[in-house]
């Protein structure tokens, strides 16, 4: 026991070490990248600041790109310093990066030819493909002891529905970041908040359980989390308010990828959906608009006053838009930092609830 709590130990602080690099590397080549896709055109106007100076400044698109290669590079360097994995593990941490990597190159394609939005939203299922195909983990679920009596079993083997299930929570975590976005450092901010929080997870699960195989499965999720808040830390303080880039959908598809990734390797898909606590209130907000039944704008953003600089909520129906009628007009960088709030609160009460209901399972 002693031996695996060191080697796990030694492979999160060489894993750490990579993620230091990683994030100045990030930062390093983000102004360098930043050159060449304006060059290509690969830029887009800050829409939050029509009528100002600022908003008519070229601001380049898609600096993901950057933050999805940096993160391909140290998860595959990784391999090597990993003493613990078995080949049935790595098989899976392979189909994982092929997965995130094909979810880079999609998301890519979508910034440059700028896709269709129904096809948008199926992109991420033919890029978790490669993990489909590849997962040789279970496909049980465990029954929460008080419905026990019910299902008549306390594990319930769902097969390839489970495989389905894992598809549609590709799909979901994917285009949830995707479409809780708009204001400058909200996409790669979300993404930084609920990173913390799996790797905060995954550490306590570690620390608690004294299966071998648990533990190792919350280390490889930590594997990736932390490349990917490393990573995300470096592009997060270029897109701040004011943002010098925008992360593009490469970045919003990639990161949701890689959490959903580890979230199913990791087998705590239930504990990450509530983290996204705030993406699944704004995707039910969006229900309406994302189905056709009311038209959905390209744009469904709140309105900017240029003479007040505030920024108001409007009809589009949007987590954005529903706190702004709550709380009333706000700055741009007053919002975001709100909204990181909120989805840091949705973290702590997910962490609150896995400690009441920890009874409900075995
Ligand atoms: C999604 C949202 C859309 C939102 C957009 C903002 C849905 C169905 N789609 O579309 O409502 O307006 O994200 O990213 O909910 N931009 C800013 N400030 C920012 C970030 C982006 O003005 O802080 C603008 C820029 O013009 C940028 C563009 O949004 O070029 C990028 O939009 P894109 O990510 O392609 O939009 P979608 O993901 O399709
Ligand atoms: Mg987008």
């Amino acid at each position: 026991h002693y031996k695996i709590e060191q080697d796990l130990r030694r492979s999160i602080l060489i894993n750490a070490a990579l993620c230091v690099a990683g994030f100045f590397l990030t930062q390093r080549m983000i102004p360098v990248a930043s050159r060449y896709v304006s060059k290509r055109g690969l830029f887009g106007f800050d829409i939050n600041k029509k009528g100002t100076p600022q908003g008519d400044v070229k601001v380049p698109e898609s600096l993901g790109i950057v933050v999805g290669i940096v993160f391909l590079v140290l998860a595959i360097l990784f391999q090597y310093f990993n003493f613990k994995a078995d080949s049935n593990w790595l098989v899976e941490y392979n189909a994982a990066l092929a997965s995130i990597c094909f979810m880079i190159l999609l998301g890519f394609v979508d910034d440059v030819l700028d896709v269709p939005w129904r096809v948008k939203l199926l992109l991420p299922s033919i890029a978790a493909l490669p993990l489909l195909m590849a997962y040789a983990g279970h496909t049980t679920v465990i029954i929460p002891k008080p419905l026990v009596s019910y299902v008549g079993q306390e594990v319930l083997d769902l097969g390839w529905v489970y495989k389905l299930y894992m598809g549609l929570l590709a799909v979901f975590c994917t285009n949830s970041i995707n479409i809780h976005a708009g204001l400058n450092g909200l996409e790669a901010g979300q993404t930084v908040v609920i990173a913390s929080a799996i790797v905060i997870h995954n550490l306590m699960q570690i620390g608690a359980s004294s299966d071998p195989e648990y533990k190792q499965a919350h280390a490889f999720s930590i594997y990736l989390v932390q490349p990917l808040l490393a990573t995300s830390l470096a592009l997060l303080s270029y897109n701040w308010y004011p943002s010098s880039v925008f992360v593009g959908d490469t970045y919003t598809y990639f990161a949701g990828m890689t959490m959903a990734v580890v979230g199913i390797l990791g087998h705590y898909s239930e504990t990450l959906l509530i983290f996204f606590l705030p993406q699944v209130l704004n995707f039910l907000l969006s229900l309406p608009q994302l189905s056709g039944y009311v038209k959905c704008p390209r744009h469904r953003l709140p309105r900017f006053n240029p003479e007040t600089g505030l920024l108001t909520g409007t009809r589009d129906g949007t987590l954005i838009n529903f706190y702004l009628r709550i709380v009333g007009p706000k700055s741009e960088k007053s919002l975001c930092i709100h909204l990181l709030f909120v989805q840091a609160l949705g973290c702590c009460f997910c962490f609150m609830l896995r400690y009441f209901l920890a009874g409900w399972y075995k």
